[in-house]
């Protein structure tokens, strides 16, 4: 089944209140009294964000038939931390754009990007100390720790050609399945729901985040900047060995391979239409999509342990976005 824009809009509509409940928690979060924090803070938010993490919890509580209170507040934990990792992201990625608007690096510098990145993460913290479960903070403290681990790995991946789809994969499941999988949990846990029930959760959020970041990497060389909001090609400008670059490695002759080898080493723009076509021409954004589709497929069959509802449908439909969205 493919995604159509009825079908987003019939999920968003699906969790519409709380999806709202949401932004007013995290507007009032936000507050500091320092104005920079304010200011930085508030561009960030207010450029929007698809809030797919703060969806998947919400949707998961409500297949699950939770009406906690705290699954607002968690929605907006899981949100803000997301918007303290791209923050900080944005610095170390040396990005430009994002959500249609200058990145706050380069509207307000790194050290300014860095720091208020820290007041949300910590900010965070002080929120889910709030819902007084010991287990929510176990969740949320192993997911960030990981987070960070992802993001250094692929700090040590950069310019290198020669590292492996295992090593790929498990920044990817570091730096952006585990948030994920850490959002699903959140939604079992706060319904005390039994081991079996809470893995099959947390699977289903792990496979998709990592479906979700394959996108992303595909997105980088055959989406568009004005739709995805943020620049497309800024992964080989930095040298990230992402799977298309594997997949073209693997699949190229040796001009090819040698071809992007050099990119990997150098970050390169420059060659990028000749990059771009030898992605194409070896059927590595195929690759992509196919192995972002089998865990998408994965996602799906973790579901079966959830009672059937429109929000289990739903979650269904948020698997299949995930694989045909554009931004
Ligand atoms: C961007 O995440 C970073 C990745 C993990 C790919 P999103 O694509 O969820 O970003 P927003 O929140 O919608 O801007
Ligand atoms: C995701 O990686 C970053 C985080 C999980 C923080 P990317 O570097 O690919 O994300 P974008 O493309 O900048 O959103
Ligand atoms: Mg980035
Ligand atoms: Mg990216």
């Amino acid at each position: 089944m493919s995604s159509t824009s009825t079908s987003v809009a019939s999920y968003r509509t699906l969790v519409a209140a709380d999806m709202a409940e949401l932004d007013q928690v995290i507007h009032r979060r936000l507050a500091s009294e320092v104005v920079l924090v304010n200011q930085i803070s508030h561009y960030i938010v207010n450029a929007g964000g698809k809030r797919v993490r703060p969806m998947l919890l919400l949707l998961i509580a409500k297949a699950l038939g939770c009406d906690s209170p705290h699954r607002h507040e968690l929605a907006a934990v899981v949100e803000l931390i997301h918007t303290s990792t791209l923050l900080h992201d944005d610095v170390v990625d040396e990005s430009d754009l994002r959500r249609g608007r200058k990145t706050a690096n380069a509207m307000f510098g790194n050290a300014a990007s860095v720091l208020v990145g820290d007041f949300l993460y910590s900010r965070s913290f002080q929120m889910m100390v709030s819902t007084n479960r010991p287990r929510v903070m176990e969740v949320l403290a192993d997911a960030t720790n990981v987070i960070a681990e992802g993001e250094v790995l692929q700090l040590m991946n950069m310019h290198d050609p020669d590292i492996s789809m295992d090593d790929y994969l498990k920044v990817i499941e570091y730096k952006t399945a585990k948030l994920f999988e850490a959002s699903a949990r959140l939604a079992a846990v706060l319904v005390d729901a039994p081991k079996e029930l809470e893995e099959a959760c947390a699977s289903y959020g792990r496979t998709l985040g990592t479906a979700f970041q394959l996108i992303d990497d595909l997105l980088d060389y055959e989406g568009s900047t004005a739709e995805l909001g943020k620049n497309i090609g800024d992964d080989l400008r930095e040298g990230k060995p992402t799977l298309p670059l594997l997949v073209a490695m693997q699949r190229g002759t040796p001009e090819q391979r040698t071809l992007i080898r050099d990119a990997i080493i150098n970050g390169e723009v420059e060659r990028m239409p000749q990059i771009v076509e030898v992605v194409r021409a070896t059927g590595a954004l195929e690759a992509t999509r196919e192995a972002a589709q089998a865990q998408a497929d994965q996602a799906k069959q973790c579901l079966a342990a959830l009672p059937e509802s429109e929000f289990k449908d739903a979650l269904v439909q948020l698997a299949n976005d995930s694989i045909h969205r554009s931004s």
